[in-house]
């Protein structure tokens, strides 16, 4: 028996009025308890599908089936399974805090008591219990993301689906944020993640599609789509010797870039200790390394221009 699927999407297409195709026929599948990535530059498509599985967007074609429910045949079961923390802030800017998770509980039928008790959960584990009483057009940008998200999880979804909820928030929040999710992951709910953070995705997702123009350009885990990269650039800042040494080590390129530092290309298997080793022989002081792209950043960028994994 194989798992059962909290997400499964056949030939989905979307076309606007107007006539712009935004989905041209994507397919994919997410097991229960994933943890997943949709990724995609701007204008992909993200969140016309996020839309179309959250009821906001009617497909053109296609099928959607959420935890088994198909979402033509028994919409409402749809609904019941997702919480959707959408792109764009629409919750009313004069409402209180408290009232708009209230509000949402009575939305999904929750008990008067049982929304109280989810509002409190949820607030204090967002850290917005202090501002329950606040109006929400009081909240910073940072505290308005993680008020939609107490409001999506205030029915415990069985599906979470996040659009961007990181953008505009700082280090911190952003770090506290990705803690929450990951426990509500671990907790049994599965989670599907757009952003633009290519970090947030090495950190927290499994598994990974892309889609750019509508299409889907690739699906894998991202342990598979993080084996295609074969080599890694640093830029590192150095004193003394003579760079042009390198060139004398095998699998190692280096180039002279912008600002005075140096980029290190070092293809995989190579241990960067023997690149110390020879820097250190040749007198050369590495005052400080970073490396230069996130690595899904690299892929994703590469994937994008080549149009993917698909055949
Ligand atoms: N209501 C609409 N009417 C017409 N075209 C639309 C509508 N909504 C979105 N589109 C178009 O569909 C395409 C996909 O948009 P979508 O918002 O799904 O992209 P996205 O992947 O979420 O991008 P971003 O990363 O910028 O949020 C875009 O070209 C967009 O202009
Ligand atoms: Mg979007």
């Amino acid at each position: 028996m194989s798992k059962l699927q909290a997400l499964q999407v056949s030939n989905l297409k979307k076309t606007y009025t107007g006539g712009f195709e935004a989905l041209k026929g994507l397919n994919f599948s997410i097991d229960q308890g994933d943890f997943f990535a949709l990724l995609g530059p701007n204008g992909a498509g993200k969140s016309t599908t996020i839309g179309i599985l959250s009821s906001l967007v009617n497909k053109t074609s296609g099928t959607v089936k959420v935890f088994g429910h198909d979402l033509d045949e028994d919409p409402i079961a749809v609904k019941r399974c997702i919480g959707l923390v959408p792109q764009e802030f629409n919750f009313s800017i004069f409402e209180r805090v408290q009232d708009i998770l209230k509000q949402q509980a009575g939305y999904y039928g929750l008990s008067r008591h049982a929304a109280e008790q989810g509002a409190e959960k949820y607030l204090k584990l967002l850290e917005l219990y202090d501002k329950r009483h606040e109006q929400s057009k009081n909240l910073s940008g940072g505290m308005k993301r993680r008020l939609m998200i107490a409001r999506a999880m205030i029915h415990e979804p069985k599906l979470l689906i996040l659009d961007e909820p990181t953008a505009g928030v700082d280090v911190e929040i952003r770090h506290s944020m990705w803690k929450f999710i990951r426990s509500i992951n671990r907790q049994g709910t599965t989670v599907i993640l757009t952003t633009h953070y290519l970090e947030e995705v090495e950190q927290l997702c499994k598994n990974v599609a892309i889609i750019d123009k509508g299409d889907l350009l690739f699906n894998s885990s991202l342990k598979d789509l993080l084996s295609h990269t074969d080599r890694q650039t640093f830029v590192l800042d150095i004193a003394g010797g003579d760079m042009s040494a390198l060139d004398a080590l095998d699998h190692v390129q280096w180039r002279q870039v912008e600002g005075g530092f140096i980029e290190v290309e070092i293809e995989k298997g190579t241990s960067l200790n023997t690149l110390f080793a020879f820097l250190t022989q040749h007198h050369i002081e590495v005052r400080s390394m970073r490396t230069k792209n996130n690595r899904v950043e690299s892929l994703f960028m590469d994937l994008i221009r080549q149009g993917g994994n698909k055949e």
